[in-house]
């Protein structure tokens, strides 16, 4: 197992990165002196993957495992879900230093994080993510949110997980697209923080799409190390964090301009590159590395054109986004790969001109 630290000012916590993390969670959850009932938050399909080996490792361990289920879907991610739960919490007893634990996507992740941080004004949260989306973003930093109205994560809070298991091994039974999606938040990594990380993108991608363990654990630690850094830096989003938002201004207004045909990843995959162009066009992000970039996200298998989607359809959609500051829509550009930057001066003109494609 790898481990690394997220070190906070108060409530810093550990990530661990491996094979075989779900038989290894009861004895790291003694070691932090948890005894006694443990909650399992998760979906069917996850629970028919990986239940029965997470409860096993814990009842070797002396724990008591409950499991609470909510159907899969992103619909789950609501106040009447979490309402459900508190419920079933109850009636199971639990108490402030009963655990939640976390097995699933970042459904599951975001959806338990809320529960965690409300029922008894907070009780231990424990990631396991089980996506490469979820273990590379999702799981790290303690936004935990639901979905309320028409907006997505508009209620939630900040409140970090006691421990984060990444357990490698259930990568293997993803679907391709949720690989993919969450290869876009790997290459995002790299190309905000890390030249030589995005290197190694571009020589072993195609051992990722193999599921190939050694290359699997090093990207999923490479991203985890870089996402770990900038929370420690800005935990609430006061400035450094928003940079983890590349790709996610155009990304954000593709999805929902869609009506959500085109997924999360691929709109952020089309973003980062839309950004990229920006920022070539503005005289700053070198032609050459543009072109490696858009190389890098074909090879994970995303896409890379401007989908035809009305300009101003997703521009109105971007002045609607979380990320507009002042009525001016902010942009996280990349000067180099390796190092971004933010701004809101990009002129309007550019910005319809890449849209448009
Ligand atoms: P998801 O949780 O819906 O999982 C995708 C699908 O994969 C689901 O059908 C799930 O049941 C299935 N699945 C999970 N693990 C599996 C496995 N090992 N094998 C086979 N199938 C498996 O989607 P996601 O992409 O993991 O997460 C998306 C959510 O994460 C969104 O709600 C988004 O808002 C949130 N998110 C949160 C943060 C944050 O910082 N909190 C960051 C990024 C995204
Ligand atoms: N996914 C963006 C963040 O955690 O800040």
């Amino acid at each position: 197992m790898k481990k690394l630290k997220v070190r906070l000012d108060t409530n810093g916590y550990e990530i661990h990165i491996g094979s075989d993390g779900l038989r290894y969670t009861g004895h790291q959850l003694k070691e932090k002196d948890f005894a006694g009932k443990v909650i399992i938050l998760t979906n069917p399909i996850v629970k028919k993957l990986y239940g029965n080996t997470l409860k096993q490792g814990l009842t070797r361990d002396g724990f008591e495992v409950i499991f609470l289920e909510v159907p899969d879907g992103e619909e789950q991610k609501s106040l009447e879900t979490a309402g459900r739960l508190y419920h079933e919490l109850s009636s199971h007893y639990a108490e402030r230093t009963t655990p939640i634990l976390a097995l699933g996507g970042g459904v599951i992740g975001d959806l338990a994080g809320f529960v965690a941080a409300t029922y008894l004004r907070g009780v231990p949260l424990v990631q396991i993510p089980t996506t490469l989306l979820a273990q590379v973003d999702s799981s790290i930093g303690g936004k935990v949110a639901v979905n309320h109205g028409q907006l997505k994560n508009n209620i939630g809070a900040f409140y970090q997980p006691r421990l984060v298991i990444t357990d490698i091994d259930t990568l293997k039974t993803l679907p391709a697209k949720e690989l993919a999606n969450g290869l876009t938040e790997v290459i995002k990594s790299a190309v905000i923080r890390d030249k030589g990380f995005f290197a190694y993108l571009e020589r072993n991608l195609d051992r990722v799409k193999s599921l190939e363990a050694k290359v699997l654990e090093e990207i999923v630690f490479q991203s985890a190390r870089i996402k770990a850094e900038v929370v420690e830096k800005d935990e609430k989003e006061l400035g450094l964090r928003s940079i983890l938002n590349y790709g996610h201004t155009i990304g954000h207004a593709i999805e929902s301009a869609s009506d959500f045909k085109i997924e999360h990843g691929e709109a952020v995959a089309i973003g980062m590159l839309a950004a990229g162009r920006i920022s070539s066009q503005m005289g700053i992000f070198d032609q050459k590395e543009l072109a490696r970039l858009k190389c890098v996200i074909e090879k994970a298998g995303l896409p890379t054109e401007m989908p035809s989607l009305k300009p101003k359809r997703l521009t109105q959609t971007m002045e609607h986004d979380k990320k507009v500051l002042g009525g001016k829509i902010r942009f996280v550009l990349p000067k180099s790969i390796g190092t971004v930057f933010i701004t809101d001066e990009v002129s309007p003109t550019l910005i319809e001109q890449t849209l448009a494609g």
